[in-house]
């Protein structure tokens, strides 16, 4: 017979699913709240790559004194990383943040129903993929949730949890509590619909603004200058696109167009264009500002 869920405080192991962007924050958040630590990666080189980027963020944190150099050293320690989904057998949570992909995504929860044990959550950090069909391709369906972490994961506060349909409210129960009580989080729960609370209301407006530019109604700078002295946001519309990546918000938007057939969602045609001469924003070829 299945065992209940584990308590949130004797959650001692966590594993993670790629180590990118998301998936170094978030093992740093794990890491920094206590836990040990397995993640993995594609190739050894993947692995190594991500451990320097998890080491870099530490030694930021300690630079900023948020973190002591011992406690820093310590839970560098605690984290190591594997190329195999069967390293996780021993986990008592799994976050998933591999990148993008429903196939990709599908044939690693597939892979995680076999190797984690079956009491065990799995959760995804996807920011658009239907966590049904994770939840069906796991073949736990009532332990699987999104946990939607915010870029950088160790310095914001935010947590969304998307249950599925098929989601338990025992699961949901837990990763609340772990979110809030563990990791310190404020968790908010949205519905597993195409870009839960926070891309859903972004998004439109970051479009708007893209239209506003485009119709020539005020320069990129005044654009941007009106909502951050007007509403105080810590930067303008079409400066945090380029820090988003255009492609990013290009296929954020398709994603949120084909879920609800909504033309708010859409992409303007001038995203598409920047995009398709690559103009992606700071990561590459600049965007609405020179890289
Ligand atoms: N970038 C953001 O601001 C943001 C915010 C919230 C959520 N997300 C979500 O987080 C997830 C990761 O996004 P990211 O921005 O970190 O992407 P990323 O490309 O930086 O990292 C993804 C990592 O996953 C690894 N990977 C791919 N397939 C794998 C597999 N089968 N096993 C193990 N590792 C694998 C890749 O090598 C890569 O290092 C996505 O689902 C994304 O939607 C992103």
């Amino acid at each position: 017979m299945r065992r209940g869920i584990v308590e949130p405080r004797d959650v001692r192991h966590v594993g993670v699913v790629g180590c990118g962007l998301m998936g170094s924050g978030i093992i740093e958040v794990v890491a920094r709240a206590g836990a040990e630590v397995t993640f993995v990666e594609g190739t050894d080189d993947l692995v190594a790559r991500g451990r320097s980027a998890v080491e870099r963020s530490v030694g930021r944190a300690v630079e900023r004194g948020k973190l002591e150099a011992g406690d820093a050293e310590e839970l560098l320690e605690r984290i190591r990383g594997v190329t195999e989904l069967v390293g996780l057998s021993e986990a008592d949570l799994v976050i998933e943040a591999a990148t993008e992909d429903l196939d990709a995504k599908l044939a690693i929860f597939r892979t995680l129903g076999d190797v984690v044990r079956p009491e065990i959550v799995l959760a995804s950090n996807t920011s658009s993929i239907p966590i049904v069909d994770l939840a069906i391709a796991s073949g736990r369906p009532d332990r699987v949730v999104g946990m939607h972490f915010f870029n950088p994961p160790p310095v914001m506060a935010l947590l969304e949890l998307t249950p599925a349909v098929t989601t338990s409210d025992e699961t949901l129960t837990f990763v609340r509590a772990y979110g809030t009580d563990v990791l310190g989080k404020t968790c908010v729960q949205a519905k597993d619909q195409a870009g839960f609370i926070v891309n859903r209301l972004l998004v439109p407006y970051l479009f708007d603004a893209i239209r506003l530019f485009d119709d020539g109604v005020a320069t990129a700078e005044d654009i941007d200058t009106a909502i951050h002295l007007g509403l105080a946001h810590p930067m303008g519309p079409l400066a945090l696109m380029d820090l988003i990546g255009l492609d990013t918000m290009m296929h954020v938007g398709d994603v949120l167009f084909e879920e609800f057939r909504d033309a708010r969602y859409a992409p303007p045609p001038l995203l598409r264009r920047m995009v398709a001469a690559g103009r992606l924003g700071k990561k590459s070829g600049g965007g609405f500002y020179p890289a």
